[in-house]
C-alpha cells in the first residue's frame, strides 16, 4: 500500500506520518475522513445480522435503574423501538458478513493485517452509548450516519464501576468533546478514555478495531501449537527420530525418596528449551495463530473453479506471510521462489489477476484449487 500520499481518511496526513505521529501515541480527529459518507450497511441489515447465532452482538441500555447488557442472538422483537431513547446495539465482525463493510476495512491496511481485528458497527437511538470506558486496543471510530458526541480524556484513574455488567469508568474526567457527523473519524490510542453518546436517533458508528496479543496468552497458544506440530512430525514415517528419554545410570540409592532428582529437573528444562530452539517452529506457530479464524467463522465448501482466470480471497479469509511461509486460516505452508512471490502478492492484494497467474507452477495452482474448494478463495467467474 502506498504510504507517503496524503489521505483524506487521515485528514491530509500520509499513512507514514499518521503512524509516526499518532499511532499508539495520541488521538486524531478527522473531519470528513470519508467525504459523502453513506452507511455501509442498512439499519435493517444490521438488525438481521444481530439476530443470527453465528454473529456476536450485544444490546446495551441505559435507564434510570442503571445499565443492562444482553448478548445476542437478538431477534428484532428483542430490540426496543428505534424511537425509544437510550439504547445501542453492537454487532461485531460485520466485515466478515458484508462486502461493503469489508471494502471499508481495506482502507485501513496501512496497519499490518496481523494487527487488524474486525469492524464493529453500533446502532444507537437518541442518547444511546456504552458509557465512559477505555479499550486495551487502538480504535478508529468512524461515524457512518447520524451524530455522536465523543468526550475523551487521558484518564489516569482507571477504576471501574462495581456491579455493572459493562466496563464503565468510576470517575471519568473528559478533557475534550466533539460531535462527529457522518464521515468524521476519531482515532484513539489504547487506554484513552472515551464516551460516545448518540445525538438524535439513527446513529451508526463503525469501530475499526485493532488487536494486540498479550504475552502470556500468546505464549500459551504458541506452546500448544509447537507441541502439536512436534507430535505430528513424530508420527510421520519420514519424521525425526524418537526423542531422548531420561536415563540415570549414575543415580545413587536415596534416603529421601520424595525429593525430586536434580538431574530430572535439568532434563526437563533441556527438553522444553530444545522444543523452542527452532525459530522456525515459533514463526510458524505465530503465523497459524494470527490467521486462525474466529470461532464463529466458518467457510462453506466452494466449487472447484478455474483458478487460472483469477482469484479473490474470501472476505473471511485471513492470510499472512513471512520470509519462509504462507499462512492462511490457521494453516502454514512453506514457500520459496517464484511461487512464494506470487502467493505473497495474493496475500497483500487479496487477489490475483489472470495475467499474474500465467507463470504459476502446477503446485501453486493445485494449492489455489484446494483453497477454492475449501471456500477460502473464489475463482473469477
Ligand atoms: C460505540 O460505537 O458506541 C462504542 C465504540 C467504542 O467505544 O469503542
Ligand atoms: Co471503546
Amino acid at each position: 500500500m502506498e504510504t507517503t500520499q496524503p489521505l483524506s481518511l487521515l485528514g491530509g496526513l500520509s499513512a507514514a506520518q499518521f503512524m509516526r505521529r499518532h499511532w499508539q501515541k495520541k488521538p486524531l480527529l478527522v473531519r470528513q475522513a470519508v467525504p459523502a459518507m453513506a452507511a455501509p450497511i442498512t439499519r435493517s441489515a444490521l438488525f438481521e445480522l444481530a439476530a443470527r447465532d453465528d454473529v456476536e452482538s450485544r444490546l446495551i441500555r441505559h435507564a434510570a435503574k442503571g445499565w443492562t447488557l444482553r448478548h445476542g442472538p437478538l431477534p428484532r422483537r428483542a430490540l426496543p423501538a428505534t424511537t425509544q431513547p437510550g439504547w445501542t446495539l453492537l454487532v461485531q465482525g460485520v466485515d466478515t458478513h458484508d462486502d461493503n463493510v469489508h471494502a471499508l476495512l481495506q482502507q485501513f491496511r496501512f496497519v499490518p493485517d496481523a494487527r487488524l481485528d474486525d469492524l464493529m458497527i453500533s446502532y444507537a437511538s437518541d442518547g444511546g452509548g456504552v458509557g465512559a470506558h477505555f479499550d486495551s486496543y487502538d480504535v478508529f471510530l468512524l461515524q457512518a450516519s447520524g451524530r455522536r458526541r465523543w468526550s475523551i480524556g487521558r484518564q489516569r484513574d482507571l477504576t471501574l464501576q462495581k456491579n455493572v455488567p459493562l466496563k464503565i469508568l468510576e470517575h471519568f474526567v473528559p478533557e475534550q468533546s466533539f460531535v462527529l457527523e457522518a464521515g468524521d473519524m476519531l482515532y484513539l490510542p489504547p487506554r484513552y478514555a472515551h464516551d460516545g453518546v448518540a445525538v438524535g436517533g439513527d446513529c451508526m458508528t463503525c469501530s475499526i478495531g485493532l488487536r494486540a496479543p498479550a504475552a502470556d496468552a500468546l505464549a500459551a497458544d504458541l506452546l500448544v501449537r509447537i507441541a502439536e506440530a512436534q507430535a505430528d512430525e513424530l508420527g510421520e514415517p519420514s519424521g525425526r527420530a524418537a526423542p531422548p528419554r531420561y536415563r540415570d545410570p549414575a543415580q545413587p540409592a536415596v534416603e529421601t525418596p520424595a525429593a525430586m532428582p536434580a538431574a530430572l529437573q535439568a532434563f526437563a528444562r533441556e527438553a522444553v528449551l530444545a522444543g523452542l530452539r527452532d525459530p522456525d517452529a515459533i514463526d510458524r506457530a505465530l503465523g497459524e495463530s494470527m490467521t486462525e479464524p474466529k470461532s464463529n467463522v466458518w467457510f462453506e465448501n466452494g466449487e472447484a473453479g478455474d483458478v487460472t482466470r483469477g482469484v479473490a480471497l474470501d472476505r473471511r479469509s485471513r492470510m499472512l506471510y513471512d520470509t519462509r511461509h504462507l499462512y492462511i486460516n490457521g494453516e502454514s505452508f512453506r514457500a520459496a521462489g517464484r511461487d512464494a512471490t506470487l502467493m505473497r502478492r495474493l496475500a497483500d492484494q487479496r487477489g490475483l489477476a489472470a495475467r499474474e497467474l500465467v507463470r504459476a507452477s502446477d503446485d501453486a495452482l493445485a494449492l489455489l484449487e484446494d483453497w477454492c474448494e475449501a471456500g477460502w478463495l473464489h475463482a473469477a467467474a
